[in-house]
């Protein structure tokens, strides 16, 4: 469903000097399957996951996902596909504050369809346990609740593949498990493939593949060794 092939990414320093992050010569998702990426900070998960939704352009190399050369697209093609086949879940929620549980979900729908399916987002907010806070905007909920209505939010447009970053950095430890509960249930109930990028073995732990980015990043193991000491510890976020 998802090959990435050759892949290469590298930034601009402040001081004009192309920066490495990602040479990855070979990385596969087939469909519906759940892949835990593993690996420490700074090591280019983010870039990695920008990359296959194109929020980051890539130096070289090729993304292939749904028969569809992704690294070939413009923008407006990209926008396009983006909004119908890709779940994104950000460490941040990034919802909007000012508008509720439901238009969120409701604005998610809007960037794939004309007109966006109501029944289906409140169905979607009951499935991920909030069907008592559709009018609820986001500073109404606790941070549990709003990365729950982001869940949603993702699969709104039934993406083929969700890409949730670092999903349960910022919530409080009794309602982590609920998260990769939730993600990994509802991927699995809807058939989407799932790449969750974590730096904590408790989250990867329970999948049954993961990978670690160093293992498919030929760089990240250069980035990591040029990082001072006291930032190689397990739990970066
Ligand atoms: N827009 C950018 N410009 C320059 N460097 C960046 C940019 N985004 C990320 N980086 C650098 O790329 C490296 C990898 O970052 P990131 O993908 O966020 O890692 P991770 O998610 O694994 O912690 C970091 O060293 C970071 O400083
Ligand atoms: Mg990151």
């Amino acid at each position: 469903m998802l090959e990435i092939i050759d892949l290469k990414k590298s930034f601009v320093q402040p001081s004009g000097e192309p920066l490495q992050i990602l040479e990855i010569p070979e990385f596969r998702v087939e469909g519906g399957e759940q892949v835990v990426l593993l690996g420490r900070s700074g090591g280019g998960k983010t870039t990695l996951l920008h990359c296959i939704s194109g929020i980051t352009s890539t130096d070289s190399g090729k993304i292939r996902f749904l028969d569809q050369e992704l690294t070939k697209f413009t923008e407006p093609m990209w926008d396009r596909f983006r909004a119908s086949n890709i779940g994104y879940v950000f460490q941040t929620f990034n919802l909007l504050p000012a508008f509720t549980a439901l238009e969120n979900v409701l604005l998610g729908m809007s960037f794939a369809k004309d007109v966006p399916d109501q029944e289906y987002a409140n169905w979607l907010l009951k499935r991920v346990g909030l069907g008592h806070r559709l009018n609820h905007k986001p500073d109404q909920m606790s941070v549990g609740e709003q990365q729950r209505v982001a869940v949603a939010r993702a699969l709104a447009n039934r993406p083929r593949l969700l890409l949730a970053d670092e999903p349960t950095a910022n919530i409080d430890p009794a309602n982590q498990q609920g998260i990769v509960d939730l993600i990994k249930e509802t991927c699995k109930e809807f058939n989407i493939g799932l790449i969750l990028v974590t730096h904590t073995m408790e989250v990867a732990g329970q999948f049954d593949r993961i990978d670690q980015l160093e293992d498919i990043n030929l760089v990240s193991t250069e980035l990591a060794a040029g990082m001072p000491e006291f930032e190689k510890g397990e739990n970066q976020s």
